[in-house]
């Protein structure tokens, strides 16, 4: 969770460092720390607390030289204090090191290092001890002794006194990727963080060390032997890591929705075969038959996703879906086997738990298709196939476009399962596709009037406690309604199926808690309708997300938040935006930080 860079070259590092690290802080937001290495020794800079404290320490006393690293903390061993922000030095300070993951066997490591002189609680500190314990004037060997003795998961970028002429990666389950150009070479944890520098990048693969020189990079297995790289060009501009004159990157990638859940579309549908095409996708028309259920793994906002996704492809597709949480399903039973599906939903792709069910998937013998943002991410890398959203970066640590885009592609995929298995005709399918290109201007249109939303922020920030009810494709928009409010406001919600409220959650109903109803018009809108009015006659108070011109909805409810009206399978990609809204506005109604909240990082890279 933590982010890294590392920078070797011809120009002056500290700018690149620190312009890496506030393109990587939503990784973590703890502490942060620069090493570079001045032509004679290390100089080693750190602080607790957001890049901020480090930026104006640096800036009162710049460090100079060609060779650095750089790492921004998420705390998992030790507590968020100076000392324990990275880098480490080794006793000799002639080896730094930062780290991004949780090496397992750190206390068997440490009791044999112990005549090694310790100055953190770290669990990273110990590689920076071993690799000085196996050098002895060959900087790959020392590092490869030493990765072949962790357990864990690492990615790891190490720097030689002696050797300030280059750099090494090493990466087991912890995404790093390098940076390829004529004069530098740089590594970091996500791959936007190089693009002011290039855009031709390679990932690291699994259990390789990478040795990187001003002139190139070499990859090699825990052996020592070379092995290619797999280089590629990132289409994402620099450009998408600005704020764009918008206070906050959440409100800008909510703004941005409209156009992405259109790019989602963009040449994916083919009108005149009525059939939605998914390119390089790996897997054929004979795969998708064989399938006889579909698990969905995911965590978080990909498993709301996932919720919304598994019932269109229970609509299109007549399959069985389960949509399980990744932490629990990697842990369980599940009977896998060659006709099970595994849709496996992660933005990042390198979500530890979702890797962790596809390894597991695989390895009993089924398939699996990744739907993620990251071209080379883990999760991309190791399964069967991918279906690549469009939805470009995204930075805030609170998914919103992300999160459509997950769906619009899990969506469309179960239309298209329902077509390869003869379960929906062409007419059907193309009276979807019509559907389909109407959500682009329907999110447009709720992203245009946010009065009342803003009014509801205003009364929700005072509020205790919040209950976001939605029933069938909405089930997904009051769980990710209720996520996105609490993870950036920090007040309690809940995301529950509406038709559970009478077996349990409606004994809260009183003063202090807020229903929030999603019912747009469609198969269980009277459903809901009769679940508000039982929060209703109880004085309960009722917020809801209706359907332009629906009449009911406003006499049962103190406030209604419109969407135009979308065929009900895309209702939960636009009924989830004036949420997102809501919880944005109240959010930086309370004064919270919108984008880094407190104790979260944007990509879960341990358990
Ligand atoms: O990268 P992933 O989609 O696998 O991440 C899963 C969750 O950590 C993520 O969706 C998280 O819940 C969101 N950032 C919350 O907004």
């Amino acid at each position: 969770m933590c982010g890294i860079i590392g920078y070797v070259g011809t120009k002056e590092v500290l700018p690149i460092l620190m312009g890496g690290l506030r393109l990587l802080e939503y990784r973590g937001y703890d502490s942060a720390g620069v090493v570079v290495f001045d032509g004679k020794r290390f100089r080693v800079e750190k602080a607790p607390g957001k890049l901020q404290v480090l930026a104006s320490r640096v800036a009162r006393k710049p460090l100079e030289g060609t060779l650095g690293l750089g790492h921004t903390r998420w705390a998992t061993h030790g507590g968020v204090t100076e000392a324990n922000a990275h880098p480490h030095l080794s006793c000799d300070e002639r080896i730094a090191i930062v780290h991004n993951g949780i090496i397992e066997n750190y206390v068997e490591l440490k009791k044999r290092l112990r005549r090694h002189k310790f100055r953190s609680e770290t669990d990273t500190e110990i590689v920076a001890h071993l690799v000085e314990e196996k050098y002895s004037g060959d900087p790959r060997a020392a590092v490869l002794a030493a990765v072949r003795e962790l357990r864990g998961a690492y990615a790891l970028v190490i720097a030689f006194a002696r050797h300030p002429d280059r750099l090494y990666g090493a990466r087991l389950n912890a995404p790093l990727v390098v940076g390829l150009d004529s004069t530098e070479s740089l590594l970091a944890s996500d791959l936007h963080a190089l693009l002011p520098h290039t855009r031709r990048v390679a990932p690291v693969e699994e259990g390789r060390v990478v040795e990187l020189t001003r002139a190139g990079v070499r990859s090699f297995d825990l052996d020592g032997r070379e092995q290619p790289l797999k280089p590629f060009e990132v289409e994402w501009s620099a450009e998408a890591a600005e704020k764009s004159g918008y206070s906050h990157f959440m409100l800008k990638e909510i703004h941005e929705q409209a156009d992405t859940t259109a790019q989602e579309l963009q040449g994916r549908l083919d009108r005149a075969r009525n059939e939605v095409v998914f390119e390089d996708l790996g897997l054929d028309r004979a795969d998708f038959r064989r399938v006889r259920r579909v698990v969905i793994a995911a965590c978080g906002t990909s498993w709301h996703a996932g919720t919304a996704t598994k019932y269109g492809i229970e609509e299109f597709a007549r399959l069985p879906v389960d949509c399980a949480l990744a932490s629990e399903l990697r842990y369980g039973d599940y009977p896998f086997d060659r006709h099970t599906l595994m849709l496996a939903f992660s933005q990042s792709g390198e979500t530890a738990d979702t890797l962790a069910a596809v390894r597991m998937a695989r390895e009993a013998g089924a398939k699996v298709l990744a739907i993620t943002n990251i071209r080379g991410s883990s999760i991309a890398r190791e399964s069967d196939a991918v279906v690549y959203m469009r939805a470009r970066l995204e930075v805030g640590v609170a998914a919103t476009k992300t999160y459509t885009s997950q769906m619009m592609c899990g969506l469309l995929l179960g239309m298209q399962m329902g077509r390869w298995r003869g379960m929906i005709t062409g007419a059907h399918m193309g009276v979807l596709m019509k559907t389909a290109l109407q959500v682009p201007g329907a999110i447009q249109r709720v992203l245009e009037d946010v009065a009342e939303i803003k009014r509801v922020a205003e009364r929700f920030k005072k509020g205790y406690d919040f209950m976001y009810i939605g029933r069938r494709y909405n089930l997904a928009t009051a769980y990710e309604g209720a996520l996105k409010m609490k993870e950036i406001s920090y007040l309690h919600a809940e995301g529950y199926g509406a038709g559970e409220m009478k077996h349990g959650p409606l004994a809260l109903v009183d003063d202090h808690l807020t229903t929030l109803a999603i019912a747009p018009q469609g198969r269980v809108y009277e459903k809901m309708v009769s679940n508000i009015q039982q929060v209703a006659s109880r004085k309960g108070h009722v917020v809801s997300v209706g359907t332009d011109g629906d009449a009911l909805l406003p006499t049962m409810s103190e406030h209604v938040l419109w969407i135009p009206a979308v065929a009900e399978v895309w209702s939960p990609v636009v009924s989830v935006v004036p949420l997102q809204l809501l919880a944005y506005y109240t959010a930086v109604a309370l004064g919270r930080d919108v984008d880094q909240p407190r104790n979260l990082a944007k990509s879960v890279t341990v358990e």
